[in-house]
């Protein structure tokens, strides 16, 4: 299975600071090495821009949309839109979509399902907060998301989960390799379950203070099958190191 490599711009950047950051990336990496793919989640405003400076090989995504067709939802992105600027990936379930916007377990859910369902690759974010995990409700946490998230989601082609950790995001907090193996562990074991054979190989991405310096060491654990990152995939220079880590 390849590694994705994913990179969340959140909300940074204008325009010509994306349209700049592509150009460099693909001088930096005028070629994806064999065994990873790479993936783009750009704000929507300007993904009709990185589209057309889209390093060759990676995939364009969207950090958020609405999961109807059209209709009266002032202020959000229907799939069909963003099919036209390019996009093939959706993220879901991002904590700060959860906490900043209450997404809920079973709109993250309905969403997942949905972009699977007309045609898109969905990275399903999961992760406890430093409470929960002090309450040593690690794997209650995390079977209760995934649970809810994949509840309608058939086709494990087209999906990835991401554990991210609330406590290691944007913190420079990375966690431990004991504690990603034994969450990535969690995370195989419901997939395991939920899709027998085909769960080994949804692909499973470490999300949370990933950066140049820590990426080879985390990819090569047991269960951890790409990166998701935030902070240090702004930069040409440091997201070209991590993709090829
Ligand atoms: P970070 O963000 O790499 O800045 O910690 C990761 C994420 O939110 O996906």
């Amino acid at each position: 299975m390849n590694f994705l490599m994913a990179a969340n711009w959140k909300m940074y950047k204008t325009a010509a600071e994306a349209r700049t950051t592509l150009k460099e990336l693909a001088a930096l990496v005028p070629a994806l090495p064999s065994n990873r793919e790479a993936a783009i989640f750009a704000p929507a405003p300007f993904l009709y821009a990185c589209k057309e400076a889209l390093p060759k090989g990676f995939f364009l995504g969207a950090q958020n949309f609405y999961p109807e067709k059209e209709g009266a939802f002032t202020g959000e992105v229907s799939l069909p839109m963003l099919t036209e600027c390019g996009c093939s990936m959706v993220l879901t379930g991002h904590s700060e979509r959860r906490s900043i916007f209450g997404e809920t377990d079973s709109l993250v859910g309905e969403k997942t399902a949905y972009a699977i369902n007309n045609g898109f690759n969905a990275v399903l974010c999961v992760g406890e907060t430093l409470e929960e995990r002090e309450a040593n409700k690690l794997e209650a946490v995390l079977e209760r998301q995934l649970e809810k998230g994949l509840a309608n989601v058939q086709n494990t082609k087209a999906l990835c989960v991401a554990y991210e950790p609330v406590w290691a995001i944007g913190t420079g907090k990375v966690a431990g390799e004991a504690e990603i193996v034994e969450a990535h562990g969690v995370v195989r074991s419901f997939l395991n379950k939920k899709y027998n054979d085909a769960g080994a190989s949804i692909r499973i991405l470490y999300g949370g203070s990933v950066k140049p310096d820590n990426a080879k060491k985390i990819v090569s654990l047991d269960n951890v099958n790409g990166v998701l990152v935030g902070g240090a995939s702004l930069q040409a220079d440091s997201f070209s190191k991590i993709v090829t880590a």
